[in-house]
């Protein structure tokens, strides 16, 4: 029988990894050895980043790394003046030079330096450029704050304790997930002996595509759409038979509810001020009506919601503007990749698979 090619390379395990597993069938996440629900909004993102990269002293350093990005905007030249914010962060990370790393050696203490002010630098980056969308100027970066709260505060100029929190809970969500397909593109990179930048360019150019990180804008577009969740149904049945994806929903490992949109519907429970009742309760129909429909048309493939149908509600929630959620997904991801580019480096070999070839061959 012919070998046909798996386009997705699902099923197909490319790396051995301590850093995070998804359970498809069960919905279940561990990152760091924790369960998901044990993490998020109960240990500081800075925390999860030491247990991923097992290391000390993160917090401060991840300030270091943000007030150093800050001093490098003004030699960014038009960088971060791109209307999308993922083109301006891959713009703004490519300006960085970086060393060529030894290939399977120990991890040097400056390797530990060089990515924990890659991710403190993210969020300077994304914070900068979406005041300059705007019309602000950047606000300065304090070391003594913590991520999510210098975060929040560079986005908007102020940062609530509440708010803080949630946003500290989805940056710990998001943190790591597997051999997705962002981070898959930064190991990739990376197993080439590559730069660090070079691997989280790859990781930021994956990750903006919509049917990766690209969808909580989509989401909140939706809801906007929706407005009442009487008329979800006519909704989305409208746009399922044109052809459209339901933007949140379906996922490419889980079979089950994703777990991080359980975790995430207790961050945002938990914020004082949170979402207006109407939206959660707009969100949740439209959730439950999406789930139906597609369960109709697709009997034997679930298709439930996915982390970032609630993360576009947590977003909005934290004050955060609409153009910033998929930016804001990579200033957590990013320390997942920064993992990866590690582990790959240490323990992995060039990833090199092969392609199935259906052109034409040469006569005779
Ligand atoms: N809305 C409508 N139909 C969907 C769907 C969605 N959100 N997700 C999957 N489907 C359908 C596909 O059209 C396909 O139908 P077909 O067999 O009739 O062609 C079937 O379900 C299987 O989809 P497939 O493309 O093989 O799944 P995948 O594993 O490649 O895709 C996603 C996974 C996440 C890319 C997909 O579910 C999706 O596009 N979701 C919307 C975007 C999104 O929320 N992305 C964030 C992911 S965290």
């Amino acid at each position: 029988m012919e070998n046909k090619s798996k386009s997705g390379l699902e099923g197909i395990n490319v790396a051995d990894t301590r850093l995070s597993e998804v359970d498809g069938a069960a919905g279940r996440l561990i990152v760091a050895g924790s369960a998901i629900e044990d993490l998020a909004g109960r240990v500081e993102f800075a925390q999860v980043v030491g247990r991923l990269l097992q290391i000390h002293g993160v917090e401060v350093r991840l300030g270091e790394g943000r007030l150093w990005a800050h001093e490098r905007i003004s030699r960014l030249g038009d960088a971060l003046d791109r209307s999308d914010g993922m083109d301006a962060l891959r713009a703004a990370l490519a300006h960085q030079n970086a060393q060529l790393p030894a290939l399977g050696g120990p991890r040097a203490e400056v390797e530990f330096d060089e990515v924990l002010r890659a991710i403190g630098a993210t969020a300077t980056y994304v914070a900068a450029w979406s005041r300059r969308q705007a019309g602000q100027p950047p606000l300065a970066p304090s070391a003594a704050r913590g991520h999510a709260e210098d975060y929040l505060y560079l986005t908007r100029g102020e940062a609530p304790d509440s708010a803080v929190r949630a946003l500290d809970a989805y940056l710990v969500t998001i943190v790591d997930h597997g051999m997705n397909a962002s981070t898959f593109a930064a190991r990739v990179a990376a197993s080439t002996g590559t730069d660090l930048y070079s691997a989280l360019v790859a990781g930021v150019g994956t990750l903006k595509g919509p049917l990766h990180g690209g969808a909580p804008g989509p989401v909140l577009d939706m809801l906007d759409q929706i407005k009442r969740p009487e008329a979800a149904e006519a909704w989305l049945t409208e746009a399922l038979d044109a052809g459209r994806r339901i933007m949140g929903m379906g996922h490419r490992i889980y079979r089950v509810r994703d777990p991080r949109a359980a975790v995430l519907e207790r961050a945002l429970g938990e914020l004082e001020r949170g979402p207006s009742r109407p939206r959660l309760q707009l969100a949740r129909a439209v959730e439950q009506q999406a789930e139906r429909l597609l369960a109709a048309r697709h009997p034997d493939r679930p298709l439930k919601a996915n982390v970032e149908f609630y993360t576009a509600v947590l977003l909005e929630a934290v004050g955060l503007p609409r153009r910033a959620f998929t930016p804001t997904f990579a200033v957590g991801r990013v320390a997942g990749w920064c993992a990866h580019v590690l582990e790959q480096r240490s323990t992995g070999r060039l990833i090199r698979p092969e392609a199935r070839y259906v052109g034409d061959r040469p006569q005779g």
